[in-house]
C-alpha cells in the first residue's frame, strides 16, 4: 500500500515512470529472459509507467515480446536526419519500425564519450518531436562542477541550448520527459541525496515554467538517474519534484528492476 506520507504530504499529478537504460549491455539471449520475466511480473500499470531501453540489435525483439503489453520501448540515441548517408547511424523512422515510441538523448555518456554537444542533442530533439517519438532529455553536471556550486548554472544552461528550438516557439510538447543525472552519481553507488535531487528538479520544474506555458510545466515528467537501487527509490520518489527514475546498473537484473518499478508497494 501507499505510504501516508504519499497519499498526503507529496500527492504527484505525473504518473511515475521507472526507465531501464540497459546501456551497451545483454546478448539477445540475456535481454530475451529479462524481458520475459518483466512481463510476465505483476505491475500495476495504474499506478507506474514502465519503459525498456534496450541496445538497437535488441529492439526488434522487445518489439516481439512486448507488444500487447503496456511496457514501452525506447532507443539509447538517434540520429537527426530521416535517412541518408551517415554510416553507422540510426534514423527516428527507423526506430518507430521497431516498436519504439520513445528515445533517450544527450545522455551524459554520449555527451563526455561521443562529444555531443547540447546544441546536437538540440537537433535530436526536434527530430524526434516531428518524427512523433518521445525525446527523454538528459541533463547533469559533473562532480567539479558541483563543488564549484555551478550546478543550477549547468543545469539552465544545459537545457537553453539542448531545447533550444522549443524555447524558441515557447512550445513544448507535454509528453517530452527530462532526465536529471549528475554525472559523479552515475554508475558509482553514489546516488545524490533526495534533498540534492530535490532542488534541481524543482530548479529544472521552474524553469519550464518560464520558458513554457504553465501546464507543460506543471505535466512533463522530470526524471532521476545516478544509482538508483531498490533501497534508495522509494525515499526518492517521496521528493514531490521526482516523477521517476532512470535507472542503469539496477535495470539489467529482472528483481531489482521489478523491485524498483513496485516502489510504491514498500
Ligand atoms: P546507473 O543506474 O548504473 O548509475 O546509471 C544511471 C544512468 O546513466 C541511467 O541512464
Amino acid at each position: 500500500m501507499l505510504p501516508k506520507a504519499w497519499d498526503n504530504g507529496v500527492m504527484k499529478n505525473r504518473k511515475p515512470l521507472m526507465a531501464a537504460n540497459w546501456k551497451m549491455n545483454l546478448s539477445l539471449d540475456e535481454a530475451g529472459d529479462l524481458l520475459n520475466r518483466v512481463k510476465k511480473a505483476e505491475i500495476d500499470f495504474n499506478r507506474v509507467d514502465v519503459l525498456v531501453a534496450p541496445p538497437f540489435t535488441s529492439l526488434q525483439l522487445a518489439k516481439k515480446l512486448l507488444t500487447g503489453t503496456s511496457i514501452l520501448i525506447a532507443a539509447q540515441n538517434m540520429h537527426w536526419e530521416a535517412k541518408g548517408a551517415f554510416t553507422g547511424e540510426i534514423s527516428p523512422l527507423m526506430l518507430k519500425e521497431v516498436g519504439c515510441t520513445h528515445v533517450i538523448l544527450g545522455h551524459s555518456e554520449r555527451r563526455t564519450l561521443f562529444f555531443e554537444t547540447s546544441e546536437v542533442v538540440n537537433g535530436k530533439v526536434s527530430a524526434a518531436i516531428e518524427a512523433g517519438l518521445i525525446p527523454i532529455v538528459c541533463i547533469g553536471e559533473t562532480l567539479e562542477e558541483r563543488e564549484e556550486e555551478r550546478t543550477l548554472d549547468i543545469i539552465r544552461s544545459q537545457l537553453n541550448e539542448s531545447l533550444k528550438t522549443s524555447c524558441q516557439q515557447r512550445s513544448l510538447p507535454e509528453c517530452v520527459i527530462l532526465a536529471y543525472e549528475p554525472v559523479w552519481s552515475i554508475g558509482t553507488g553514489r546516488t545524490a541525496t533526495s534533498e540534492q535531487a530535490q532542488k534541481v528538479h524543482l530548479f529544472v520544474r521552474r524553469w519550464l515554467r518560464e520558458n513554457f506555458d504553465h501546464d507543460s510545466g506543471d505535466t512533463i515528467r522530470i526524471l532521476y538517474g545516478g544509482s538508483v537501487r531498490p533501497d534508495n527509490i522509494r525515499e526518492l520518489m517521496l521528493q514531490s519534484g521526482i516523477d521517476g527514475a532512470l535507472i542503469g546498473g539496477a535495470s539489467l537484473r529482472a528483481d531489482s528492476f521489478l523491485s524498483i518499478i513496485s516502489f510504491y508497494e514498500s
